[in-house]
């Protein structure tokens, strides 16, 4: 019926600049009240609640003929690729094409270890954004519209859903499935309760009219309409505003990488590396993107290069491969005759209003800063990591100390060589990719089951679940309170956490929840801003002694989803006290060859550069260039190179000398090359995405620890317990150290000397009397 209904069409394409029309959804001071952040970003909230403003980009929406039939028709296309797919898989299956056991192409798959619900939905979002293709042909073709204002179109049309009363079984109908498929994942059918006291596991009905936001599987957000060369899917390849031909291709990002990441020994001479290691355990928990296996059996692993370091013959290369060329010059890879880096492409995820257009980016975590990469982000992941007796995480003793459970399948979870065997299971698969961040895991494992023992202890009646709720709950709000009382303000700047209500209330309650913001995690913030991370990394772990003296250090490359080294020899203690006490390295384009060309290293001395693949991610996810970002930061917009006046002048002649055009230069690179504004670690662009992620994270979550009212509130009481805690406590709580000093981000010095940790009024202590069943009036 609705088939036959003639609609007509035509679409006009107004060329309204993006930027201008965002702050039209929304006045500056509805968006001002609900969310301060520059007036840049202000607007952008508005952009959330209503995608619809951005999407269009202008493009006035008038009706189109046959519609309903163009769609089924792209449907099934969509599923008919899909399919082919899997034929083509099967083939290389037999073919024996996959990753080998222990290779630097292993550690990288370890990384990005997609769960099988990923693969479940990323496989419907790829018949999506086949159809979405197929659809853009349909009905863009004849309009003479460009790819991505024909890609903003189609965002106005949404998935096929069943109908009642249609014939059930009929193709049409299997296709017109689609559509709810997609609504069933973001939850519609969930039905989220006020009164629940803890939050679910996948971050599911923390929102309770869009339950799905924040949720584990779905889709990253975008402050920018994403940048694909076809409008939909393929990565931006050409120079902006030259001839597509190869004469005008992007420069390689291992090009971009090894002219422009320098190695090097450039220490700050006031942070420690718990910096580091804080900003990518709050990644971790924040965002987790998985690459692609194969769909027709969720097994086979994906392999985009020879183990040799060449490129596969075309006929073995799989669809979702996007490897990065190496050139035969290249300073490292050369004297290996290597042409090829493996890339594997991102799992898709749908759109999170269910309309076709370009492939959006799947977080496999929950999108909250709640744990996650502690307890796992699905119900069936966190029963496992559960011991179900006092409240308890499962652990392993070893030496009378208490270490992360035993992974189910070490030969899968770690690069294992023969004489290491321990590999560890956390909420997060990567948890074992180096020894301080699985040092920062057992921590807060121990953390965990030593809160549950004090409720026990005062709360003889708790049951099992009651200790581990209660238990999680108190370790999600420390995780919280340190990362935006402690440091936020050092990553970003006091002054700008200030300025922008960042930072955390000293007393009382907070009443900043608000129904309106959208906590996910963006594209930009996860796949490039976050990423300055690895610029902090040290080459060379300290093991440190009591008397903060170096007993003797081990090499980075050594040890990468080989964690053995951390429960030998009372090792983790003294990984405590190196991180507390060793410099991090400054935040610029200097990084250690340990990541830059030893990543994942093999025991042939083979490794990986993570700059490369960290750009060609941005490149994979659609982001925009540097240049787009500048603008909705509020900086100019640069016409020349010239213009890049945050960027130090010898690295803007670099930048010259590889890319064509200023917009062509990649996010990561331009934001990595601001010179720190203030006293903010960052650039003033990444420090802008970054504020405006937090913004939300906190304002989005109705668990947020600090919140008044809610049924996941604290008592005014406990929460000043809560407020109590630093990183200093938690490491003197859960490792084998006498002393710490207040601030652990912070090298110890005459205003922030070692203390022993027995003196709670040096390093202050929670007092756990407020969780008493009757002190407890939450
Ligand atoms: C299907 O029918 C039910 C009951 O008549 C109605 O509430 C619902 O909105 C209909 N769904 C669609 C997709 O039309
Ligand atoms: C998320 O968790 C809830 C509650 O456990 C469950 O009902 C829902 O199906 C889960 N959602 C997904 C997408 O797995
Ligand atoms: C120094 O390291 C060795 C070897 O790992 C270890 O056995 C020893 O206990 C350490 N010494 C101190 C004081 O930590
Ligand atoms: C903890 O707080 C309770 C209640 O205020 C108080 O009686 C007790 O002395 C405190 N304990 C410590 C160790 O400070």
């Amino acid at each position: 019926m609705a088939m036959s209904s003639v609609v007509l069409a035509v679409i006009v394409w107004t060329s309204l600049q993006f930027g201008s029309e965002f702050s039209q959804s929304l006045s500056n001071a509805e968006a001002f009240a609900m969310f301060r952040l520059p007036v840049s970003l202000q607007s952008f909230v508005g952009w959330y609640h209503h995608p619809m403003n951005d999407k269009l980009g202008g493009l006035q929406l008038l009706e189109l003929r046959d519609i309903d039939s163009k769609i089924s028709n792209s449907v099934a296309f969509g599923g008919d690729c899909v399919d082919r797919l899997e034929r083509l898989e099967a083939n290389l299956d037999t073919n024996g094409v996959k990753v080998q056991q222990g290779t630097p192409m292993h550690g990288q798959l370890i990384d990005s270890y997609p769960l099988t619900e990923a693969l479940h939905h990323g496989r419907d979002s790829l018949v999506a954004i086949k159809a979405s293709l197929h659809l853009m042909h349909s009905v863009c073709l004849e309009s003479g519209l460009a790819d991505e204002q024909c890609a903003r179109y189609i965002t106005s049309l949404k998935l096929p859903m069943a109908e009642n009363g249609s014939e059930e079984d009929s193709v049409e109908a299997v296709h017109k499935l689609l559509g709810d498929k997609c609504m069933a994942y973001h939850g519609t059918s969930l039905s989220c309760s006020k009164s629940t006291k803890y939050r679910s596991v996948n971050g599911s009905c923390n929102h309770l009219i869009h339950p799905s936001w924040g949720q584990a599987f779905t889709s990253y957000r975008r402050l920018l309409f994403p940048e694909y060369s076809d409008g939909i899917q393929q990565p931006r390849e050409h120079a902006i505003g030259l001839p597509k031909n190869k004469h005008n291709l992007l420069p390689s990002a291992r090009l971009v990488s090894s002219s422009l990441a320098l190695d090097g020994d450039l220490p700050d001479n006031i942070k420690t590396l718990a910096v580091m290691q804080w900003t990518q355990f709050v990644e971790h928990d924040l965002a987790h993107t998985p690459v692609n296996k194969m769909y027709n059996k969720f097994e086979s692993s994906i392999m985009c290069c020879k183990p040799d370091g060449r490129h596969l013959s075309p006929r073995y290369v799989h669809p979702a491969c996007m490897p990065i060329s190496i050139a035969h010059n290249d300073p490292v890879y050369s004297s290996r005759r290597m042409t090829c880096m493996n890339y594997v492409r991102s799992v898709t995820a749908m759109r999170s209003d269910c309309s076709f257009g370009p492939a959006e980016q799947m977080n496999q975590a929950t999108h909250y800063l709640d744990g996650s990469m502690i307890y796992g982000s699905t119900d069936n992941k966190a029963a496992k990591l559960r011991l179900f007796r006092h409240g308890h995480l499962k652990n392993t003793a070893k030496n009378g100390q208490t270490f992360l459970p035993s992974a189910e399948d070490p030969s899968i979870q770690c690069q294992l060589d023969p004489n290491s065997q321990a590999c560890y299971e956390s909420g997060d698969s990567r948890v074992n990719a180096h020894p301080h961040l699985t040092v920062m895991h057992t921590i807060w494992l121990r953390e965990h089951n030593r809160i549950a023992d004090k409720l026990a202890e005062l709360n003889p009646t708790w049951d099992d679940e009651r200790l581990f709720q209660e238990a999680r709950r108190i370790v999600i709000a420390e995780i919280q309170h340190i990362t935006y009382d402690e440091w936020l303000p050092l990553v970003l700047g006091e002054k700008y956490t200030k300025k922008f209500g960042l930072t955390s209330k000293k007393d009382g309650f907070s009443k900043e929840y608000s129904e309106n913001v959208d906590p996910s995690i963006t594209n930009s913030f996860a796949t490039a801003a976050l990423r300055f991370v690895h610029s902090l990394m040290e080459g060379k772990l300290r093991l440190v002694k009591e008397d903060r003296e170096v007993n003797h250090t081990i090499q980075l490359r050594d040890h990468f989803n080989r964690p053995r080294i951390v429960e030998e020899n009372n090792h983790l203690d003294a990984l405590v006290r190196g991180l507390a006490t060793q410099n991090s390295q400054k935040n610029d384009m200097t990084y250690t060859e340990d990541i830059t060309s030893l990543l994942y290293q093999d025991s042939e001395n083979y490794g990986l550069d993570i700059i490369s693949l960290d750009v060609q991610r941005g490149r994979d996810h659609g982001l925009p260039g540097y240049n787009q970002f500048r603008k909705i930061c509020g900086l100019p917009v640069a016409t020349s190179f010239n213009d890049f006046k945050e960027i130090p002048k010898a690295i803007v002649q670099k930048l010259k000398s590889m890319y064509k055009h200023p917009d062509d230069v990649d996010m990561l690179i331009g934001g990595m090359s601001e010179k720190p504004k203030d006293d903010s670690l960052l650039g003033p662009t990444f420090r802008c995405i970054i504020g405006e992620q937090f913004g939300r994270t906190k304002k989005g979550d109705r668990f947020f620890y600090d919140l008044k009212g809610q049924s996941g509130s604290f008592s005014e009481d406990q929460l000043q317990e809560i407020r109590k805690v630093t990183l200093a406590r938690i490491l003197c709580d859960n490792a084998e150290v006498e002393k710490m000093q207040p601030s652990v981000f912070h090298k110890p010095s005459s205003s922030n000397r070692l203390e022993y940790c027995t003196d709670d009024t040096k390093i202050p202590k929670m007092n756990f009397s407020f969780w008493a069943e009757e002190a407890d009036s939450s």
